[in-house]
């Protein structure tokens, strides 16, 4: 079916499930994130650990993909990747991201900020190691953000590691692995009726306690 410019400018949704009230936050923005993500995954959201994550090249263009957020825990948020793909050279020039979520089904969005390490070696090994097979094979063989001639060179590629492989153990690649985002800010966003939404921003300066803060909509 077919979505004229006119129909496209009229969708819109008028968000009407409950609000977020101050007092109904954790302290702890990681305790909150945790227990809205629970509520997501309970919803049946299609993968509700799926961020968008913000990195910004050195000429200061931004750029936006999904990863799938792995763990979340007192270091922060924790994604795995290719380590040579363009996420990647952007983080070695500027290691701080932003990460959205969005949770249409909730009504909700939570957007982070901060800074960006890479996982210890042992721990991507655990999660590699962790991996169906044929996602571990995929990660020798796809070089990740690269120009490819076709469809049929990527599956080449597949099969060649495959054969590679044949009857051993597939150990992580060493251009794969983590990313821990540290969070510096962590908004939380419900939405309301007539775009009235509220929003509580937690930060923290070095070594205090988080503060949080109603932002208007
Ligand atoms: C739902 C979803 C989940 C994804 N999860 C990951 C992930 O966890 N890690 C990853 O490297 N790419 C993931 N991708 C692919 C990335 O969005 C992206 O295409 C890829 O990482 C290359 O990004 P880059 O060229 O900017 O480095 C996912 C894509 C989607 C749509």
């Amino acid at each position: 079916m077919d979505l004229s410019p006119e129909s496209l400018a009229a969708l819109r949704l008028d968000y009407a499930q409950r609000g977020l009230d101050r007092n109904e936050l954790d302290a702890d923005p990681l305790v909150q994130f945790g227990s809205w993500l629970a509520e997501a995954h309970s919803q049946n959201i299609l993968e509700p650990n799926a961020m968008i994550l913000s990195t910004v090249a050195s000429d200061g263009q931004p750029w936006s993909r999904t990863v799938l957020l792995k763990t979340c825990d007192g270091r922060g948020f924790t994604f795995f990747t290719n380590y040579v793909g363009f996420k990647a050279a952007q983080l070695s020039k500027e290691p701080r991201a932003a990460v959205t979520f969005w949770w249409g089904a909730l009504e909700r969005q939570v957007n982070i900020t901060g800074r960006i390490s890479r996982t210890a070696r042992a721990e991507s090994e655990a999660y590699f190691a962790s991996r169906p097979l044929a996602s571990q094979l995929g990660a020798w063989a796809s070089p990740q953000s690269c120009t490819l001639e076709s469809r049929e060179a990527l599956e080449q590629l597949f099969a060649e590691t495959k054969e590679r492989f044949e009857g051993q153990e597939v150990l992580c690649p060493p251009h794969w692995g983590g990313y821990v985002l540290a969070p510096e800010t962590i908004e939380f966003w419900q939405g309301r009726r007539s775009r009235l939404h509220d929003r509580f921003r937690y930060t923290r300066s070095e070594g205090s306690d988080w503060e949080i803060q109603r932002l208007a909509p």
